[in-house]
C-alpha cells in the first residue's frame, strides 16, 4: 500500500524530465519505424506560462517527436477535457511542471495509430484506438498527433464515435484503479460513490454494477435519474438531503471523487471495518506546490500514512490517495463494457480545437456541467 504509493509520488517527479524531452523535439523529415505517411510537424496547443484560458496558444508548426520502442503516435480525432486540464493549465502541479513548460496539456484521446514503435505488437498503423495519459505526462493530447505507450491505448469501442470514446479512458481508469486494483470489489458488495454526478463517479457506479456490487451515489439533482437508470439502488441528492439521515447500512467500499473535509469524514463513517475509502484528491502535488518538492513530497508521504495508522485504529478501515495510472487490462475491459453499451460517459458539448480557450473558459466557469470535447479535423 502506502509504501509503495509513497514512492509513486517521487518516481512520478523523476519520470517526468524524461518526459520533456517530447516537446523540444526534432523529428523534421526523419523515418519513424512501422509508419505510414505522416506529419513531422503538426497543430498543438501550447500552455507556455500558467494562467487563465488565455495562456493557452494554438501553434501550427510544433514538431512530433521520434517514437521510443513502445510508443504509439497517434493522430488525434477528439479529446476531452479533464479537471486536472483546466487545474494544470492555472498552477496545479507547477512544483513538478514549471521547469518543463511549455506543456501540452490533455490525458484523454481517442483517434488513429499513425505510426508505432519497434517493440509495439498489440496495434497496427491505420487503426482506431483510445486511452488516456497518467496525469504527470508533458507532451498531452491537445494535439494532431500525440504520443501514448502501448499499454496506454487499446482498439476504440466500435459502437460509438471518437467523440463518445475520448470522454472515457482518463475517467474510467481512475473509477477501476479505485474500485478494481485497491478496493478489489466483489460480487455482492456495497459501493458507496460520492460524486456519482462527474465522469469519474459516474465510471465508478458503472463499473461497480458491471462487478455485481450494490452501488449508492450521492450526486445532484440533475444527475439522479442517470445513476439510477444504470441500476443504482439508491441515489441521493447532495444539494436537498442529509446523506448521514438517507443512506442506511455500511459499505465495503467508498469512491470519494469530493475528497472535502466533511465527504471523508462522511465517507469513513460509512465503511464497514476491513472496509476501503478512496479519495480522489490526495495531497502530493498541492504540497509540493505549497513547500517544494523536497519537504512537500515527504510531507504527503508523512500524512499519508498518519491518516493510513489513525483511520485503521480507529475504524478498523484502509484509507487511500487514488491516482490514475494506466492499466492495459483494465482499459480493455473497460472498452468490453463500453461495447456491451454497460459503460457511457455523456458528452455535453464539443468545441473545434481552435477553441480551445473557449472550452476551457465555459467549463471553468460551470457554463456547462457535462464532458467537454475538444475535435480535430
Ligand atoms: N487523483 C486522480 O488521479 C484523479 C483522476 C481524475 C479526476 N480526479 C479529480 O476528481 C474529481 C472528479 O473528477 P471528474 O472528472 O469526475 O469531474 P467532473 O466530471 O467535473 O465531476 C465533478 C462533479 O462532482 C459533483 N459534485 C460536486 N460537489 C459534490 C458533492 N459535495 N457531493 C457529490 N457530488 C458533488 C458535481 O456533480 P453534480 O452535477 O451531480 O452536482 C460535479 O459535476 C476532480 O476534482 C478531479 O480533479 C483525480
Amino acid at each position: 500500500m502506502s509504501f509503495s504509493q509513497s514512492r509513486g509520488f517521487e518516481n512520478a517527479a523523476r519520470r517526468i524530465t524524461a518526459l520533456a524531452d517530447g516537446l523540444n523535439c526534432k523529428c523534421a523529415g526523419e523515418p519513424r519505424p512501422h509508419s505510414r505517411s505522416i506529419a513531422t510537424s503538426c497543430r498543438a496547443v501550447l500552455l507556455p506560462r500558467f494562467g487563465g484560458p488565455e495562456a493557452l496558444v494554438l501553434r501550427d508548426n510544433v514538431e512530433v517527436p521520434d517514437l521510443k520502442p513502445n510508443e504509439v503516435l497517434v493522430r488525434a480525432r477528439a479529446v476531452s477535457i479533464n479537471p486536472l486540464d483546466t487545474r494544470m493549465r492555472s498552477g496545479y502541479g507547477r512544483s513538478i511542471f514549471e521547469p518543463l513548460l511549455p506543456l501540452i496539456l490533455g490525458r484523454d484521446i481517442s483517434g488513429e495509430v499513425a505510426a508505432v514503435g519497434a517493440s509495439v505488437r498489440s496495434l497496427t498503423v491505420g487503426q482506431e484506438v483510445f486511452g488516456a495519459l497518467h496525469p504527470t505526462a508533458v507532451r498531452g493530447t491537445y494535439t494532431d498527433y500525440a504520443i501514448l505507450s502501448e499499454d496506454e491505448l487499446t482498439q476504440k469501442p466500435e459502437s460509438i464515435t471518437h467523440e463518445e470514446a475520448s470522454v472515457i479512458p482518463f475517467a474510467a481508469l481512475t473509477a477501476w484503479r479505485a474500485l478494481k486494483s485497491t478496493a478489489r470489489i466483489s460480487e455482492g458488495q456495497r459501493v458507496l460513490v460520492i460524486g456519482g454526478g462527474g465522469a469519474v463517479g459516474f465510471a465508478a457506479i458503472q463499473l461497480a454494477m458491471a462487478n455485481g456490487c450494490r452501488v449508492v451515489t450521492t450526486c445532484g439533482s440533475q444527475s439522479v435519474d442517470r445513476a439510477l437508470a444504470t441500476g443504482a439502488e439508491q441515489a441521493v441528492d447532495y444539494t436537498a438531503k442529509d446523506i448521514e439521515l438517507a443512506i442506511k447500512g455500511k459499505f465495503d467500499a467508498v469512491l470519494d471523487t469530493i475528497g472535502g473535509p466533511e465527504t471523508e469524514r462522511i465517507g469513513i463513517n460509512f465503511l464497514k471495518r476491513g472496509g476501503h475509502y478512496m479519495t480522489l484528491q490526495g495531497e502530493a502535488a498541492s504540497l509540493a506546490d505549497r513547500y517544494g518538492l523536497a519537504v512537500g513530497l515527504p510531507a504527503a508521504t508523512a500524512m499519508l500514512l498518519k491518516k493510513q495508522f489513525q483511520y485503521r485504529y480507529s475504524h478498523g478501515i484502509e484509507y487511500f490517495w487514488t491516482y490514475m495510472r494506466a492499466d492495459s487490462e483494465g482499459l480493455v475491459q473497460i472498452r468490453r463494457l463500453s461495447e456491451a453499451g454497460r459503460l457511457h460517459i455523456p458528452v455535453d458539448k464539443t468545441f473545434p480545437i481552435t477553441q480551445v480557450r473557449e472550452a476551457h473558459e465555459a467549463k471553468e466557469r460551470k457554463q456547462i456541467p457535462g464532458k467537454v470535447v475538444l475535435e480535430l479535423d
